[in-house]
């Protein structure tokens, strides 16, 4: 059990890094928290209009989710692997450090799926870009992403990472609750779009 603690806790404290906050401060684009949505993913730093540091950020938080997955598996197993995806998303979804108010988990999903299992990380992916160029809508996107992860989990690695992944979801799915809100009224905004604080 100790292997699986430690690896949640190296999970969880490289998830509650906050890059989309520490980067726009660091362009000098304000915090991040009073723009847009007030999220601190990719897509609000996108409603600065800087499309680098936006990009920037969800390299970021995708990778604070594979590398303590990787350093977990090398050490401990995939057991381990499996606990410090979980770890990473409530961090970056839970940070302490910002009051346990952080982002919605898609970058980190992202992660954590490709390093988990590489063809359900590119199926998220692809599934992702799929909705978002049709619908332009970031939050469909991910929340569709999200509903068929864990099928396609199950069908590549079987049912604990499809339960893992579920875990996610679920998560995600929490995190969006606004943003699900707005959806069904028809009133989220488009990618790229201004929104106000709701
Ligand atoms: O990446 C989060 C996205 O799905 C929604 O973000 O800022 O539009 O609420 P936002």
């Amino acid at each position: 059990i100790l292997p699986l603690i430690f690896a949640l806790v190296l999970g969880y404290l490289s998830g509650s890094i906050p890059f989309g906050l520490i980067l726009t401060r660091a362009a000098g684009l304000g915090d991040i928290r009073t723009i847009g949505s007030g999220n601190i993913g990719a897509t609000n730093v996108l409603r600065t209009g800087n499309r680098p540091v936006a990009a920037a950020t969800l390299v970021l938080d995708a990778l604070k989710a594979v590398l303590p997955i990787l350093v977990a598996r090398y050490f401990w197993g995939e057991d381990a692997a499996r606990v410090a995806a979980l770890g990473a998303f409530l961090g970056h979804c839970f940070p302490v450090w910002l009051g346990f108010k952080g982002g919605k988990g898609v970058a980190v999903m992202i992660g954590s799926t490709l390093a988990l299992s590489w063809p359900v990380g590119l199926i998220f992916c692809a599934v992702w870009l799929l909705i978002a160029f049709s619908r332009k809508m970031s939050s469909l996107a991910a929340l569709t992403a999200a509903a068929t992860a864990p099928i396609f989990a199950y069908v590549f690695s079987g049912e604990r990472l499809a339960l893992v992944v579920a875990g996610l979801s679920l998560l995600l799915f929490f995190q969006h609750r606004e943003n699900l809100g707005r959806l069904l009224k028809g009133t989220e905004p488009t990618i790229g779009g201004s929104k106000k604080e709701s």
